[in-house]
């Protein structure tokens, strides 16, 4: 067995991360034959992993830690700063379980309820349209939902301007010039808008129900005691709203699946939930979204004889793990059936992450997701008609996040 860790000659493979993107660590795993190989990426080096035991060994605790490992680009845009994605230890899972309260079993179903009430008034409004572009649609009507959700006050008015802004952290945070400069101030302007929400809660002025993020999140202590700073408590408020808005890339990926797999919608035809919870299963496995997340090596330690040093950034391939040809059969073709038989592991199949949710950084929203897409999904599949004239609908394996290029344009949409 070998027993070195390959590694990419040259200074620097920056370069060779923006022309890949998502492919960068397959690409490299299929031809070093390692589930880890070397490289330097922002003049640092770097240990890029993937596949199933990588994973898990990514989700170690002892091992890695997540404080400074995320790049202060991603900070400065998708993230914000000192949110739950840079903790570590006891103070992690005090704001984990912030999150994972918001969870329940009860708070889901009413999630479920609201995209479904928003969904069938839009159905009706783009009866009335030639044509609506399903990406733009999506969005605005995900920054309702998750504001209703979340208990943030939300005017008519004001519904475009904050789709806006919640999207531009997603959709430009890994650009480069203007689009990135857009981001970055649109990330300031909205965490402005909620710290001064939960202020309002804090002095009174505004009453959200109690299980609600705005109000959990207000009133939420940390170990010492203490109520979060504002500041604090509103990149965490964004990390609920921000990514409920980014779900219209993964609805946009559902409808592709819906029209260039007909055989598969048509097995959803009696709105069955562990069919509709299989093809979102798909969707979530088969498109490219989140490309690879950051950890830094706690201390020294071997791993399969390769040696991992301290302060080592290293990257977890995710859309390479849930493509792994030595745990997916036939990993490049659309199957929502794969999953009746899958053993769920919480290491082969991560889109949103891996390991366990409360002690590890497992994405805390991968419920609300999957809840979302199966009513967008039953609407998609089986209430309503639509065509799908002539467009672009191809995606990036290279830009991310990746988005079908003509963001799904739907004409002659009916109800059913
Ligand atoms: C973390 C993906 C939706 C809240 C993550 C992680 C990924 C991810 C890859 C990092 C896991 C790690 O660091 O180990 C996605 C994708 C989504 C999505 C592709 C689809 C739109 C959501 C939603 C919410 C959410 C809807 C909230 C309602 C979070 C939070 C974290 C997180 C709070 C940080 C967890 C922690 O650090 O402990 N997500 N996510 N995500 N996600 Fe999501």
């Amino acid at each position: 067995q070998q027993n070195w860790m390959p590694e990419e000659e040259g200074i620097d493979h920056t370069a060779g991360v923006i022309r890949e993107g998502y492919m960068y660590i397959p690409n490299r795993i299929r031809s070093y034959q390692t589930p880890v190989f070397k490289t330097k990426i922002l003049g640092a080096d770097a240990i890029c992993m993937s596949g199933q035991q990588a994973t898990e060994l990514f989700y170690d605790t002892e091992k890695f830690e997540r404080s400074s490992a995320a790049p202060q680009r991603v900070l400065k845009t998708l993230f914000g700063k000192d949110g739950v994605q840079t903790l570590d230890g006891d103070e992690h899972r005090n704001r984990k379980e912030m999150f994972m309260s918001l969870m329940t079993k009860e708070r889901l179903e009413k999630l479920r309820q609201l995209t479904t009430l928003r969904f069938e008034e839009k159905l009706n409004d783009w009866s009335y349209k030639k044509e609506i572009v399903l990406y733009e649609e999506m969005k605005k009507m995900l920054t309702r939902i998750a504001c209703e959700w979340a208990g943030v006050p939300l005017y008519a008015s004001e519904l475009e301007n904050r789709t806006n802004q919640l999207a531009k952290l997603f959709q430009d945070a890994a650009s480069i010039g203007i689009g990135y400069q857009k981001s970055v101030k649109s990330r300031s302007s909205a965490e402005k808008w909620i710290r001064g929400l939960i202020e309002d809660v804090r002095e009174g002025k505004l009453n959200p129900e109690d299980e609600t993020a705005l109000a959990v999140m207000s009133r939420h202590k940390n170990l010492n005691g203490e109520l979060l700073e504002t500041q604090t408590a509103a990149v965490d408020l964004l990390n609920i709203l921000r990514p409920i808005v980014a779900i219209s890339i993964f609805v946009n990926f559902t409808a592709l699946a819906v029209y260039h797999y007909p055989e598969e919608a048509e097995k959803l035809y009696d709105g069955n939930e562990d069919k509709l919870q299989r093809f979102v299963q798909e969707v979530r496995r088969f498109y490219p979204f989140f490309p690879f997340i950051p950890a830094k090596v706690r201390h020294d330690f071997s791993w399969k004889q390769f040696e991992f040093k301290q302060g080592t950034l290293v990257l977890l391939d995710v859309y390479g793990t849930n493509h792994d040809p030595t745990h997916w059969d036939n990993p490049s073709l659309f199957k929502p059936d794969r999953f009746k038989e899958w053993e769920d592991s919480p290491f082969g199949f991560i889109p949103q992450g891996g390991g366990d949710y409360s002690f590890g950084h497992r994405c805390a929203g991968e419920w609300v997701t999957t809840e979302i897409m199966k009513v967008c999904l039953d609407f998609l599949a089986n209430r309503m008609t639509f065509d799908v004239p002539k467009q672009d609908l191809s995606f990036s394996y290279v830009n991310m996040p990746s988005i079908p290029r003509s963001k799904v344009v739907l004409t002659n949409i009916r109800k059913k």
